[in-house]
């Protein structure tokens, strides 16, 4: 293994390999670094693959399974009895799906011919990492360095992880027995999927949101909707909540919380989703000159390059979402920089997926937001109740959203809560990002049945023009 590179990146999630895969095809000399083992392997693909998107996907899935077979088999005329599950399994088939993806990297990797370092590396200048192993410490030289190393759980002042009863996202998908009663502080993405997957395997679930506002990023309607939906799935969600204090008792937690309606709550788990803090200490010499901004984030341009003109750094390490998505096409921007080409991203539509269920997902201005920008819209929108493809499933709960600017009749926004929200989603930021404005996209035939034409209908319905429901204005 040569130790001069053309580009050597810092971390294997979804930024870092991402963006070694591209600057391999574009023909640049490539190494990825990744601290992180697993069994004396190297564990490629950080925190998404390992500990984060997909291992909580996994189980999402297996619990909703479950969920299904307990209340909706004989919403299909299905009878069965005794169904009970074994959670070990459930956990091993998590853990099978994350080491084939993690094994699909490496693979990636060896066809590509990217090399692989083992170690925590260290930006010593310009052009060097210093790469510290067990085995050994070693050095390597590149000509450009972009830095990958991603995002940590944030934990409360005074109120370390232990992984035992107060866990991270992380021990939040490798408990081993269903505990009889859990708390879950934050309600964003995390909380709630999190806190879904506990509950459908049986836990009596209490989320504590700091916040008096559920889902403030979420288009209004879809929050409100959201709320009222999860608590009556059996999530226990308090707004305006946040821990006081915590006592540890016989393996139990007692937790004194502000909102004292609650009182006090004794919990066997605390799971910890107050968000993540780019993962940005001890990652480069501070006389490089590379700015750190509020929270660690390392200051970048619109090109993710930071103030050393040949280092970049990417996905959850800098400004915006902490979103797997947004920090695979950070990586391949990145690369195509390197290589000399013309590349850039969209920040405005950057879609946003709750894996709840029913799933949240959302792209653009929500309604609100564009009024405050003092847009002038009209919004269209189509319940699930009335999509037969919906109704065939048992999935009628929830809606479609489109936000249209007066203006000039772009969409400007896509909400939906309900069967396939993010590949509905999906579509209408297509629309979005094609420029095809609400008229166009009104015209385009849409397969019947399936969920997708409840986008249809919610944006002719923007024009009063929506078949399968009474439109307010009509034209
Ligand atoms: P988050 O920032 O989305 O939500 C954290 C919530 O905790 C906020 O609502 C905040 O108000 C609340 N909070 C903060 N301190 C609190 C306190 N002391 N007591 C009670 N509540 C408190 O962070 P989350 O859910 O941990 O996710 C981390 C990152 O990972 C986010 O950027 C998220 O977008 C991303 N992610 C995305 C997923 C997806 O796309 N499906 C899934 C999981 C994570």
């Amino acid at each position: 293994m040569a130790n001069n590179y053309d580009v050597a990146i810092i971390g294997s999630g979804p930024a870092g390999y991402v963006s070694a895969i591209r600057c391999a095809q574009l023909g640049l000399k490539t190494v990825c670094v990744e601290k992180v083992t697993q069994e004396k392997e190297v564990a490629l693909g950080g925190t998404c693959l390992n500990v984060g998107c997909i291992p909580s996907k996994a189980l999402l899935e297996s619990s909703l399974v479950l969920l299904n077979a307990n209340e909706n088999l004989k919403v299909h005329g299905i009878k069965a009895s005794k169904i009970s599950f074994d959670l070990n399994q459930m956990h091993e088939r998590k853990n099978g799906i994350v080491s084939t993806m993690s094994k699909g990297v490496a693979g990636l990797f060896k066809l590509n011919k990217i090399d692989v370092i083992q170690g925590q590396a260290y930006v010593a200048d310009e052009h060097t990492l210093q790469i510290i192993s067990e085995s050994d410490d070693s050095n390597i030289t590149a000509e450009n360095i972009i830095l990958a190393s991603g995002s940590k759980p944030i934990e409360l002042p005074g109120l370390p992880f232990d992984e035992k009863l107060l866990l991270s996202s992380n021990g939040a998908l490798r408990i081993e027995e269903v505990p009889n009663r859990v708390a879950v502080i934050g309600a964003g993405a995390v909380g709630l999927e999190l806190g879904s997957v506990w509950s459908r395997l049986g836990s009596e679930v209490t989320i504590c949101e700091a916040l008096t506002e559920f889902l403030p990023n979420a288009d209004d309607a879809v929050s409100k909707e959201a709320l009222k939906v999860f608590s009556k799935q059996g999530l226990n969600i308090h707004l305006g909540t946040e821990v006081e204090s915590l006592e540890l008792v016989e393996n139990k937690v007692r937790m004194i919380l502000s909102n004292k309606e609650l009182g006090d709550l004794e919990v066997d788990k605390v799971i910890f989703a107050v968000g993540r803090k780019p993962a940005s200490e001890g990652l480069f010499d501070p006389k490089l000159g590379i700015e750190l901004e509020d929270q660690g984030f390392v200051r970048v341009n619109e090109f993710c390059q930071t103030d050393v003109q040949n280092i970049y750094a990417i996905g959850d390490l800098v400004r915006g979402p902490m979103l797997a998505h947004k920090a695979s096409q950070e990586g391949i921007m990145v690369a195509e920089k390197i290589a000399g080409k013309n590349s850039s991203i969209n920040y405005k539509n950057i879609p946003f997926v709750i894996y709840t269920h029913p799933e949240i997902a959302w792209a653009g201005y929500s309604e609100k937001s564009a009024l405050k920008k003092d847009i002038k819209v009209e919004v269209g929108t189509f319940p699930f109740q009335a999509n037969a493809r919906a109704l065939t499933s048992n999935e009628g709960s929830g809606f479609v959203k489109v936000v249209v600017n007066q203006e000039d009749d772009s969409i400007i926004g896509v909400h939906a809560l309900g069967p396939s929200a993010a590949d509905v989603v999906q579509q209408g930021l297509i629309a979005m990002e094609s420029n095809l404005n609400s008229e166009q996209l009104g015209s385009i035939m849409f397969s019947h049945p399936t969920v997708s034409e409840a986008l249809h209908e919610a944006v002719l319905s923007s024009k009063g023009k929506a078949i399968h429901l009474n439109n307010r204005k009509r034209k």
